[in-house]
């Protein structure tokens, strides 16, 4: 006996064991919300790596748990890694929310349960004064606003997150098992409120795969470009990475462009305007910034802004068209830096007037915030910036967003190196909104 103890020991037989009892393959993980677009609704998305059942159960806070149980989908998909891993991406929306109203789930099926969140119904009032957390460039390693972020969403600070692509760095790394700990890492915020997301550059591998089958965002575009509205605010999400992986295909840049102009031409009907007077945008790659790191905005003029003309046909880029339908601000991310611009057309600073740049101005207003952490840790600036830029922050961090009212939006950005301090902030001040707000 004692003897084959020790020759256990010496084979190391019990770590052995202790590897090989065999995971829970269908116990639900990495669980997100996102936003359908359609009031009343919510996404629950959530990954096993066996084939399960996709249900949700629900119920309004207070009330007896889990009372509603609501059937979804689920999808297989084989990240192009050596390894070809397998999993399932589950999909289950929920309908018929009551606006306002908080609820308490799970998901998962009778082979493994989730742990139990809660989340809030938007509210789908055009009086609505939404509140977001928003920012790009967040990794699995050094993801240094995290942990805030974790605690602000989770004390009920903001209705929606917007994540302005580049993802964990990346998601298809080590056979999509940084992708699994990335999607792990944001359950203690996505769990919780909708987790509304565009792609960025570090998802391209694999055709933007992992991006594409992970989230779940309005439309039929697998979250590439897509729009959706709450409050006063009309947002849009596109990929800026069509102008840079056209092996992926050109047409996904002109279905883009054709797509974009047709839903501005839609928020610009007067009476859709009237209702939800700001247009903002979101995409990766900026069309200004100043960081001094040899790429698309320093380097030569960038793609985004003015298209391309190496392409056939020439590709149209998106300041034209963005300032021909009065877009009102325009949130980026990429550079690893947070940065304010001037109301900015074609290079050059409209401001409202000089006292008041942002009262009225004569151009759409962007903002860079890339800085939430990750393993490239922060970029350095360019010592001299052009005339359009007005603040500039090289601390790790991350920007708040208030749309008030159809006149009154608010901005504000944290230093998580500052312990939460808050670094920058404005009021953008519109009477008008729309084309003729520029005249
Ligand atoms: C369950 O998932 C594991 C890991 O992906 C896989 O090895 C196994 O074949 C799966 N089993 C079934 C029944 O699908
Ligand atoms: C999955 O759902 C179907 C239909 O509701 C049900 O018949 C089946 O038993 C479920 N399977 C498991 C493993 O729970
Ligand atoms: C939604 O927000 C509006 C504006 O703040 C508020 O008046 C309304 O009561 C809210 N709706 C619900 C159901 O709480
Ligand atoms: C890349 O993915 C997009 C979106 O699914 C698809 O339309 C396109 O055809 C794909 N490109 C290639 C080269 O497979
Ligand atoms: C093509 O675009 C580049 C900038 O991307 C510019 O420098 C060049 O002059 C353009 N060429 C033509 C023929 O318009
Ligand atoms: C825009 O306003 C800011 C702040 O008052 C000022 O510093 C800047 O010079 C103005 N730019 C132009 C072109 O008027
Ligand atoms: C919009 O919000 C601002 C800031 O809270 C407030 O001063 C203003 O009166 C509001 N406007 C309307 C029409 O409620
Ligand atoms: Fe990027």
């Amino acid at each position: 006996m004692k003897l084959l103890y020790a020759v256990c020991h010496l084979l190391s037989l019990a770590p052995w064991l202790v590897c090989c009892v065999p995971p829970i393959w269908t116990q639900p993980e990495q669980v997100h919300l996102s936003y359908p677009g359609v009031p009343g609704s919510m996404e629950v998305t959530w990954t096993t790596f066996n084939s399960t059942n996709s249900t949700v159960e629900y119920g309004l806070l207070g009330a007896r748990l889990f009372d509603t149980s609501v059937q979804g989908m689920s999808t297989l998909f084989v990240d192009s890694g050596d390894e070809k891993r397998a999993m399932y991406i589950h999909r289950v929306v929920l309908s018929g929310l009551k606006p306002a109203s908080t609820y308490v789930y799970h998901c998962g099926s009778d082979e493994g349960w989730s742990e139990v969140f809660y989340f809030t119904a938007l509210n789908d009032s055009l009086l609505f004064s939404p509140k977001f957390a928003l920012y790009g460039d967040l990794g699995n390693e050094n993801p240094q606003s995290l942990a805030r972020l974790q605690k602000e969403t989770q004390r009920g600070m903001y209705d929606v997150i917007l994540h302005i692509g580049d993802f964990a760095y990346d998601m298809h790394e080590d056979n999509g098992r940084i992708g699994d700990e990335f999607m792990r890492q944001i359950q203690a915020i996505a769990a919780y409120v909708p987790y509304m997301t565009c792609p960025g550059n570090h998802e391209a591998t694999y055709n933007f795969s992992n991006y594409r089958n992970r989230f779940s965002m309005p439309g039929q575009t697998e979250g590439l470009w897509y729009s959706w509205n709450l409050g006063t605010v009309h947002f849009i999400s596109v990929s800026t990475e069509v102008y840079f992986y056209l092996e992926f295909g050109l047409d996904l840049l002109f279905r883009q462009f054709a797509w974009l102009k047709q839903d501005l031409e839609e928020a610009n009907r007067p009476e859709n305007r009237a209702a939800r007077p700001w247009v903002v945008t979101m995409g990766h790659r900026p069309m200004y910034c100043s960081d001094d790191d040899q790429d698309d905005c320093t380097r030569f003029d960038s793609y985004v802004r003015l298209g391309r003309n190496d392409t056939r046909p020439p590709a149209p880029g998106l300041e034209d068209l963005f300032y021909h339908y009065g877009v009102d601000l325009e949130l980026w991310a990429h550079e690893h830096t947070y940065e304010r611009l001037w109301p900015v057309y074609k290079d050059k600073v409209y401001n409202g007037s000089t006292e008041h740049p942002y009262v009225n101005p004569k151009a759409p207003v962007h903002i860079i915030t890339g800085s939430a952490g990750c393993r490239e840790r922060t970029d350095r600036f360019n010592p001299h910036p052009k005339d359009w830029s007005a603040f500039r922050s090289t601390d790790y961090g991350y920007t708040r967003m208030q749309a008030v009212n159809a006149t009154h939006l608010y901005l504000e950005q944290v230093s998580d190196d500052q312990d939460g301090k808050v670094i920058d902030s404005i009021w953008l001040l519109k009477d008008k909104h729309g084309p003729s707000a520029w005249l």
